[in-house]
Formats: structure tokens, C-alpha cells, sequence
């Protein structure tokens, strides 16, 4: 990993990028990020990424210390400061509840600490778009949003990673979560879409999930190429007997799924809704 790190504005390499433990962040898990990227080495969906992440603060009663043009200039300085051998960039913002004792007291952070990871952008291979994934249904339940709400992305990811880890161990991409009512809601790092009779669907944010910004942009990308996307409460079944589906990330874009479980989707192969929903998804992501 060659990555630089910028810690409330002090920009260093990985090695020297520290946070104290006393970081409730750290301690609590107490904290808010946004991952963005960049396209011809411009960041994308800025804007958006910041009403989220102001959200996600607002859910959880947190100020964020910057502005949206401060935070910008910030992650500029950071991409300059970065090795990025013509690759684009990742970029992961993190904004923690900040140093204190250890106490829930929100008097004892006065002060929220930001950290911004800039990488050269690893993007899945090829053959993932090309031949597609395979995904499972995990059996770890997406929060209840009465809990730690699933609209916040939260820093503390042990839910998802336990989520991440079940499926990467039944050899899988990513792994499927159901909602408390046993709906489908989201994999651990991507939001879900199905195809059926030409029409896209995904869970409805009420379900329990991350309201993803690709997941945004797919409704208006397939608004431009006349493909009707809609919200719709998705079970197991759905799933398994849908024409086609596809997952969504900032760092993965529109990936193929072509199997659930082992059970084949749509022939095992991506489908055409699938493949001109990508490539007009990057056509209108690289045109800027
Ligand atoms: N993950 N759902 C979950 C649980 C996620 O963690 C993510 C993003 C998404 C997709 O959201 P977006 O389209 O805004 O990237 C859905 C990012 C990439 C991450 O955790 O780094």
C-alpha cells in the first residue's frame, strides 16, 4: 500500500500518520467516513458525497470542523502529495467524535478529528465485468435501523465485515444481508439490484441500508437510456429467480452477478440490462 494520510491537516506519508488511542473514534467507534474516487484524476460526486457524510454527522450529532470548499481543497493538497503512477484515486474521508477521557459524555470531545487515506485506486479486475461474480446470502442481519442506523456510515463496521468475511470464506465477492423482517437489504460493501421483464429494482431505503450514491446515479443513468429503475421489497426468491442482478459501489461501479449461492442468474452470464447500465454509467462518469 502506498498511501497518504492527512490527520487535521497534517499531511504525511503512512507510516507517520498517527491518532491517539484516546480517539473515540478508535475507542467507540464513534465516528463517520464517505469513500470517493476520482475519474480523469477529478473527484466524483463530490457534492453528494458531502450531503451524505453531513447527514451521517447530523445522525449521530456530530459538527464537522470544515467546510464542503475546505474539505475539497484538503483532499487536492492530500491527491498531490500522493504516488499515483497514472492510476486515479481512492479517497476515504473520516470524520470522529475526537480525543477524550473515556466517557460517552459528549463534553468530553469538544473537538472532531478528520483524517483523509488517499491510494492509488484499485479497481476490480476486468474478468469481474466481464464474466461477472458470484455472491451468498449471509446470515448476518443488516442493523435494525433503530439501532445503529444503516443511512449512517458509520465508522464502525464490525456488522459488515463479519458480513464480508462469512461470504469471502464460502469463496464468494460479497455476501448478501436480509433486514430483521428477513428482506433483502444490501451486501456488505455494495448496494443490490435485480432485473426482471426489463424492469431494475433494489430494496427501498426503509428496508434498513446505506442510500448509495452510484445507487443514486443508476436511477438517472437508467433514466438517459430509457431502463425504468424502481424501489421494490425484495426476498430470497427474488433474488434467485431474478432475469439478472448487478451490485453497486464508488470503487466498484456496476459489477455482474451471476450466481447466488452457487445457483446460476440469468444463464450465469451478465445481462444486457446489466452491461448498458455500466457502460453508460462510466461513459457519463468519465465525461465528468
Ligand atoms: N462502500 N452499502 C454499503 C454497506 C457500503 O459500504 C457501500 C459503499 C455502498 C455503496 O455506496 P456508494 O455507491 O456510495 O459507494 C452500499 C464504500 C465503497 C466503502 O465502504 O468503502
Amino acid at each position: 500500500m502506498a498511501a497518504t494520510v492527512n490527520v487535521n491537516g497534517r499531511i504525511s506519508d503512512e507510516q507517520e500518520a498517527v491518532i491517539s488511542v484516546f480517539d473515540h473514534g478508535f475507542l467507540y467507534g464513534e465516528g463517520i467516513y464517505e469513500t470517493l474516487r476520482t475519474y480523469n484524476g477529478r473527484l466524483f460526486l463530490f457534492d453528494r458525497h458531502m450531503r451524505r457524510l453531513r447527514n451521517s454527522a447530523r445522525l449521530i450529532g456530530l459538527a464537522i470542523p470544515f467546510t464542503d470548499n475546505e474539505l475539497a481543497r484538503q483532499i487536492s493538497e492530500t491527491i498531490a502529495a500522493t504516488k499515483l503512477d497514472e492510476k486515479e484515486a481512492y479517497v476515504r474521508v473520516l470524520v470522529t467524535r475526537g480525543v477524550g477521557e473515556l466517557t460517552y459524555e459528549l463534553k468530553a470531545t469538544p473537538k472532531a478529528s478528520w483524517v483523509i487515506i488517499v491510494k492509488p485506486l484499485v479497481e476490480p479486475a476486468a474478468e469481474v465485468y466481464k464474466r461477472g461474480c458470484n455472491i451468498v446470502l449471509v446470515d448476518v442481519v443488516r442493523n435494525h435501523p433503530g439501532s445503529v442506523n444503516p443511512m449512517i456510515k458509520c465508522n464502525n463496521l464490525m456488522n459488515q465485515a463479519l458480513a464480508a468475511q462469512q461470504a469471502f470464506k464460502r469463496g464468494a465477492f460479497d455476501g448478501v444481508m436480509r433486514n430483521y423482517r428477513g428482506e433483502l437489504t444490501e451486501c456488505a460493501t455494495s448496494n443490490l439490484f435485480i432485473v426482471k421483464n426489463g424492469i431494475v429494482l433494489t430494496p427501498p431505503v426503509e428496508c434498513g441500508l446505506l442510500p448509495g450514491i452510484t445507487r443514486e446515479f443508476i436511477f438517472e443513468t437508467g433514466r438517459d437510456v430509457g431502463i425504468e429503475v424502481g424501489e421494490q421489497v425484495l426476498r430470497d426468491d427474488d433474488l434467485l429467480n431474478a432475469d439478472e442482478a448487478f451490485l453497486t459501489s464508488t470503487t466498484r461501479e456496476v459489477v455482474p452477478i451471476v450466481a447466488v449461492d452457487e445457483r446460476a442468474i440469468g444463464g450465469g452470464k451478465p445481462g444486457p440490462v446489466t452491461v448498458k447500465l455500466l457502460k453508460t454509467f462510466r461513459d457519463l462518469a468519465r465525461a465528468g
